[in-house]
């Protein structure tokens, strides 16, 4: 990937040297917020290795494989939406896109200390608009108060029929699940559509975002969670469809 101008290269907390100037891509995805996308990397590289939130081998290709894989997920998202980002361990997928989107109210759905601390010291130290919640996304109180978004979004988190009942509940009728996925995504959701019915998800779609950006694409299954007549109605017929196999 081209390195944009400027490039100074940066030291990782095993004392390696490593390129961390951002890709010439990154100023078009994050405009000029590409300080807060700069300051993000060098966090993660730093505070990030050295809690144990990410792998020192994953350095190297945080641009790449991380933020800007993860921003482009705005693409699929409408301005003014708001986001729960579920699973966000070091804040992917939601830091990078609240970054490249101020106009989304995000929320960070995170179960564990080390990594909600990091989260909101991060958020705080970047002046983010981006509330951390610490439990997880099936919990009464979490759906409480994150609860009724537009979109839920999630990345490596858990197997599609599981994700979907954690996920589903935290958006209104016709709202949606993003969750990025890999290559083995259709699959998945064949594997799981009797699940995905059961949590009350529809009119499943597998996306790409990040075309002529990240390479490959940002794969993405998008789902709407459907009103409870269709949920059903779905229901009814993948029970047809088990008894006629
Ligand atoms: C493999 S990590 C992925 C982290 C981040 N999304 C990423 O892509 O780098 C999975 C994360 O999901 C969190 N998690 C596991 N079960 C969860 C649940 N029920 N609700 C919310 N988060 C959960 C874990 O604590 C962990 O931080």
């Amino acid at each position: 990937m081209e390195r944009g101008a400027g490039a100074t290269p940066q030291h990782s907390p095993g004392g390696d040297s490593v390129d961390l100037t951002p890709p010439a891509v990154a100023a078009e995805v994050f405009g000029d917020r590409l300080p807060l996308a700069e300051q993000y990397c060098a966090a993660l590289a730093t505070a990030g290795v050295e809690r144990g939130l990410i792998g020192p081998r994953e350095v190297p290709r945080l641009w790449d494989r991380h933020i800007l894989n993860c921003a482009v997920l705005g693409e699929l998202i409408p301005l003014g939406a708001s986001v729960v980002d579920i699973g966000s361990g070091a804040g992917l997928p939601g830091i990078p896109l609240g970054i490249a989107r101020p106009d989304l109210r995000i929320t960070l759905v995170e179960p564990l200390l080390r990594r909600t601390k990091f989260l909101a010291e991060f958020v705080e130290s970047a002046g983010l608009e981006i509330t951390v919640v610490r439990g997880r996304a099936e919990q009464p109180d979490v759906r409480k108060e994150a609860g009724g978004a537009d979109y839920v979004t999630s990345r490596a988190v858990a197997p599609l029929g599981k994700l979907a009942k954690w996920s589903l509940p935290l958006i209104h009728e016709h709202g949606h699940m993003l969750a990025l996925k890999g290559s083995s995504v259709a699959e998945e959701l064949e594997r799981d559509r009797v699940e995905l019915a059961r949590a009350g998800a529809g009119h499943a779609q597998i996306l790409e975002c990040g075309v002529g950006i990240v390479t490959p694409p940002t794969v993405v299954l998008s789902v709407e969670r459907v009103p409870r007549a269709e949920k059903r109605a779905n229901k009814e017929a993948n029970r047809r469809a088990r008894r006629a196999q």
